[in-house]
């Protein structure tokens, strides 16, 4: 069984202090609900440089961490080729899960990931939770009020030159587990799947402008990497209700657009905020309100890490989490079932399903003590 002092604030451990370690830490160490205890990375001078900057008790390996017993959650902030053998780790150590995204490579390796967690009596939760902020949580909201009607379709559209140009260490997200479908993909499709239910099935098509890319910052700048996945994928997706949707991923593209989902109902059309994003207004298009009636985020403003947060309450409270395992594999499971449309031609079905996440409550607040 899980570790753990089981009252008070839930201790959190960290395998991974990479780019996005700094997002994470500058949030959980802010909640008083949370108690980060261990940060670890296979470059011991990461962990320790991110303990020092933000006064973490302790640095060090991964086996280190996974014995301490103020440890309840791990967060696996790891590049996704190893985030299901470090899940692994994980749940050997008694330790609940939270998981960046992808939740694993493929669905084989993200279902054993899910079932031995179970068998141990632990929970996983996933990435992303931008669906979990302000924004996306009100638009949420309208569309749950009627105010469109019955959604019947949906458009996105994310296009960027690709991440080459900022991460210092780019390769992983043009291999296996990357490319613009594993790495904004999640971000969109769990906000599809929030908005218009579960998937059914997906025909897609995916190209590659250029073979090979190259780091545009850090201590490797200027190095050459192969691509080893399509950087340009282009999605039908129908759900279970009868709705579809067209999906554009791009890292192929120098125009950038990086917008919202457009969901249009039977009685009007809402754009919400971008899915990588925390907050931003919806705009709602009908015929009394044709130029799009804007409407600001309500609720609490806060970013990354409040998943791990609501995932802590949940498990104290014995409910739930909000971005369960179940959400992420369904997501994971559209993904490869577009990764295989692509290279097969045809459409290829969705078995997996998800009952989506409730909406929060307005004063959801994830800077309150509340444990
Ligand atoms: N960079 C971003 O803006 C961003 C945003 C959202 C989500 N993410 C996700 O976060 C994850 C990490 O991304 P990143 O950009 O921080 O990557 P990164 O390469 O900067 O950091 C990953 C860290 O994990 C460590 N690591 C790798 N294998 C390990 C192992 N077996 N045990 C312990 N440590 C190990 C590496 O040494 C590295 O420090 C990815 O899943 C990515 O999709 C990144």
């Amino acid at each position: 069984m899980a570790a753990g002092r089981g009252a008070g604030p839930v201790g959190i451990g960290i395998i991974g202090a990479g780019v996005i370690s700094q997002r994470y830490l500058e949030n959980l160490t802010a909640f008083p609900d949370l108690d980060v205890r261990f940060i670890a990375d296979i470059e011991l001078s990461r962990a320790q440089d991110r303990a020092h900057s933000f006064g973490i008790p302790r640095a060090g390996t991964v086996a280190d961490l996974l014995a301490d017993d103020q440890v309840e959650i791990v967060a696996n902030l790891t590049s996704p080729a190893v985030h299901a053998d470090v899940d692994r780790q994980i749940i050997a150590g008694g330790k609940h899960i939270w998981s960046e995204k992808p939740l694993a490579l493929d669905r084989a390796s993200g279902r054993e990931v899910l079932e031995s967690a179970q068998a141990a009596g632990l929970r996983v939760a996933c990435a992303p939770d931008t669906f979990l902020g302000a924004g996306l949580q009100t638009a949420r909201r309208l569309i749950a009020s009627g105010r469109i009607g019955d959604p019947q379709s949906a458009l996105l559209l994310f296009q960027t030159p690709g991440p080459d140009l900022w991460h210092p260490s780019p390769e992983f997200l043009f291999a296996r587990g990357g490319g613009p479908l594993f790495d904004m993909g999640p971000y969109y499709l769990t906000a599809l799947v929030q908005n218009l239910g579960p998937v059914a099935s997906v025909m897609a098509t995916g190209t590659r402008a250029r073979p090979v890319r190259v780091i545009g910052s850090g201590p490797n700048e200027g190095t050459e990497f192969a691509v080893d996945v399509p950087t340009n994928v282009h999605a039908l997706i129908t759900f279970e209700s009868g709705a579809s949707a067209v999906a554009v991923l791009s890292f192929d593209s120098y125009l950038r657009r990086a917008g919202g989902i457009d969901v249009m109902g039977t009685l009007g059309t809402i754009q919400t905020p971008n899915p990588n994003t925390f907050t931003g207004p919806s705009t709602i298009f009908t015929a009394d309100t044709p130029d799009g009636e804007v409407v600001p985020p309500s609720g609490f403003e806060y970013g990354r890490g409040c998943g791990i947060l609501d995932l802590a309450r949940s498990i104290r409270a014995g409910v739930r989490e909000q971005a369960p395992a179940e959400l992420a594999f369904h997501v994971l499971d559209i993904m490869d079932a577009t990764a295989e449309s692509i290279a097969a031609g045809n459409v290829v079905r969705v078995l997996s399903t998800v009952e989506p996440s409730p909406v929060l409550p307005d004063a959801w607040n994830p800077a309150a003590r509340t444990l």
